[in-house]
């Protein structure tokens, strides 16, 4: 089966340079590699130097397959309908007032995602290396299979022939409009695979996510919090990269404060990142335009190791039984106690950390129970549930 590896970092880090020279490198390996980038601001086409159109460019190298998704192409393709819906929607709820795009940020980026999970499962690449627009916007992809899932769960629980009913009422009723069936059959499609891609990027047998970053105080800083914000939706983070490491020859006067400086914050990376398989890349005296460039980095650090392989497993979360009730433990390392939130909506568990939050829906099973107490110990939320009242008092449902 294949394997997807996301590239994804601060804004320059080098994450670009990275997936290119892992691209290489499983293509030399003789696997059959696919290197597409999500990020609106393509450099694919830069760093192969050579255009690139609009659908995947093949055999680049032997075994290399490059594509810089264009966002609106697919959406023009495959859901034709949606966004002119959804547009109206998000109106409908007040929403519209959101960037340009009319609609929630991330929404162009996540026809990426659906056309990555199209092509993983329609193709047959080992390796599908994909090179992420900087953190923020990558988190903010990531999250959106979930996010817009859970949406769709809330407003549309009921099926076509409901809609069809529904919709004359609905604008009145509800304040927002029913798709039309048109669109109810796109927006159909794309909930399927929504869940799909869902599974397919929390799969840990199927999907790695890697970090990429500097030594550089903001660096290591946001990388910390990406790190604790791709735990807190669940993802596989495998490896971690830091780039641009001086070398050591060049003590004298100007550049030892630098040496010593970047010193601190490779321990300190080096620290937070225990048990993760960490690169060293070194800082290059030149760009890294072009293959022979890229080429410097698989030699220097991929070389002779075994970078596709997952040597690190982080558990993906579960319900666990604990003595009456169930126990959910949530993987959150570095975030601050006073930062985080947690309650407990109908059918959801939320649980705010920072600046993101994240709606888990309960099993079935969990429906009648309440939490009782949570605790934060070592990086990690746990979460007891206990039987509620209700279901003595209200009987079943
Ligand atoms: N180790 C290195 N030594 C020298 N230059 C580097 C190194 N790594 C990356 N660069 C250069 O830094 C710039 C940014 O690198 P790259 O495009 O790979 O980063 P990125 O994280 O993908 O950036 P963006 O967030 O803009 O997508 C490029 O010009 C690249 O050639
Ligand atoms: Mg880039």
């Amino acid at each position: 089966m294949g394997r997807i590896y996301i590239f994804t970092g601060k804004g320059g880090v080098g994450k670009s340079s990275v997936a290119a020279a892992h691209a290489i490198k499983s293509a030399e390996e003789g696997r059959a590699t696919l290197l597409v980038s999500t990020d609106m601001a393509h450099n694919l086409g830069d760093i192969f130097e050579r255009r690139l159109g609009r659908e995947v460019e093949k055999q680049v190298l032997p075994n290399l397959d490059l594509y810089e998704i264009d966002p609106d192409y697919v959406m023009e393709q495959d859901f034709p309908f949606v966004m002119e819906y959804l547009e109206r929607l998000f109106s409908d709820l007040g929403m519209a007032d959101a960037p340009e795009i009319g609609i929630l940020p991330g929404m162009e980026e996540l026809f990426s995602l659906l056309k990555i999970a199209e092509i993983f499962n329609k193709e047959s690449y080992e390796r599908i290396i994909v090179d992420c627009a900087p953190t923020g916007e990558t988190l903010s992809l990531l999250k959106f299979p979930e996010l817009l899932s859970w949406y769709m769960k809330k407003l549309f629980p009921i099926g076509k022939v409901g809609v069809r009913v529904l919709a004359p009422i609905s604008k009145a009723v509800f304040q927002v409009e029913m798709p039309n069936r048109r669109a109810m059959n796109d927006i159909e499609k794309m909930y399927l695979k929504l869940a799909e891609l869902e599974e397919l990027l929390k799969n840990r047998d199927i999907t790695s996510v890697r970090i990429v970053a500097m030594p550089e105080k903001m660096v290591v800083e946001e990388t910390k919090r990406n790190y604790m914000y791709l735990n807190l939706y669940n993802f596989h983070v495998d490896g971690i990269y830091i780039n641009r490491i001086l070398p050591t020859e060049i003590e004298n006067g100007f550049f030892s404060q630098w040496l010593v400086l970047q010193k601190g914050y490779i321990t300190d990376l080096k620290e937070c990142f225990e048990g993760l398989p960490i690169y060293e890349i070194p800082w290059y005296d030149e760009e890294l335009k072009g293959e022979a460039a890229i080429r410097r980095i698989v030699e220097d650090v991929l070389v002779g190791k075994e970078v596709f392989t997952v040597t690190h497993r982080s558990e993906r979360e579960h319900f666990l039984k604990s003595g009456e009730g169930y126990q959910l433990a949530v993987s959150l390392p570095y975030a601050k106690k006073e930062e985080m939130d947690l309650y407990q909506a109908a059918t959801d568990l939320v649980i705010r950390a920072g600046n993101y939050k994240r709606n888990i829906p309960l099993p079935n099973t969990l429906y009648h129970y309440v939490v009782t107490a949570a605790k934060f110990r070592d990086g990690t939320l746990y979460i007891q549930f206990e039987k509620g009242r209700e279901e003595n008092e209200s009987g079943e449902n």
